[in-house]
């Protein structure tokens, strides 16, 4: 049994935040931290799914989006490709295979802000996943657009990831 994380990343903010799940979640079985570029289409031996973007126009980034925001740097973004289109091109998913989604926003009531993450776990549940916590957001600081997570947000994240493996290892005894 693995634990797959993968991150879709514009400016490293949401990469760093899926890293830090993925510590957190180091304890309870080999964890792979990838990048949605590069993530498998097939799932078999996945024991623990979670999924993870940044929030683009109040969710799920989509092509125009992703253009926009490479737009607003200098150097190449680290994803070419959204959660969004990788949740749907998915060939094998194990039947009930436990899942998590998280996203990274604006430190805003989620009202004015969206959460991609809310859209994650909607298609992870389409596509027969068993969501073990609930979708979770952590913040990114305002200052430039590449500011990165705000202060505490890698440790939340790492937490996040804790309390996520405690909930696989529950389930499963
Ligand atoms: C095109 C675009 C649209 C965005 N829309 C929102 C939004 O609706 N709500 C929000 O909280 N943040 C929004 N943001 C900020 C992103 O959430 C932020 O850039 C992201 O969390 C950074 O993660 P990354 O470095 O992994 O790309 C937007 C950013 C971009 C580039």
């Amino acid at each position: 049994m693995r634990i797959l994380v993968v991150f879709e990343s514009m400016f490293g903010a949401t990469e760093r935040v899926a890293e830090a799940i993925g510590k957190g979640l180091a304890g309870a079985a080999p964890v792979e931290v990838v990048n949605v570029d590069k993530a498998p289409r097939d799932l078999a031996g996945v024991g623990l799914l979670v999924v993870g973007g940044p929030t683009h126009v109040h969710g799920m980034s989509r092509a125009a989006t992703r253009k926009s925001a490479a737009e607003q740097v200098d150097y190449p973004t680290r994803s070419r490709i959204g959660v969004r289109e990788w949740l749907d091109s998915i060939e094998v998913v194990p039947a009930g295979l436990a899942a998590a989604a998280f996203d990274t926003r604006i430190d805003k009531p989620r009202v004015f802000t969206g959460a991609a993450s809310l859209g994650v776990a909607k298609r992870l549940s389409k596509r027969g996943c068993r969501l073990v916590l609930p979708a979770e957001s952590f913040f990114v600081g305002t200052e430039s657009v590449d500011t990165g997570p705000e202060p505490g947000e890698p440790e939340r994240a790492e937490a996040w990831g804790a309390a996520l493996g405690a909930a696989l290892v529950r389930a499963a005894t």
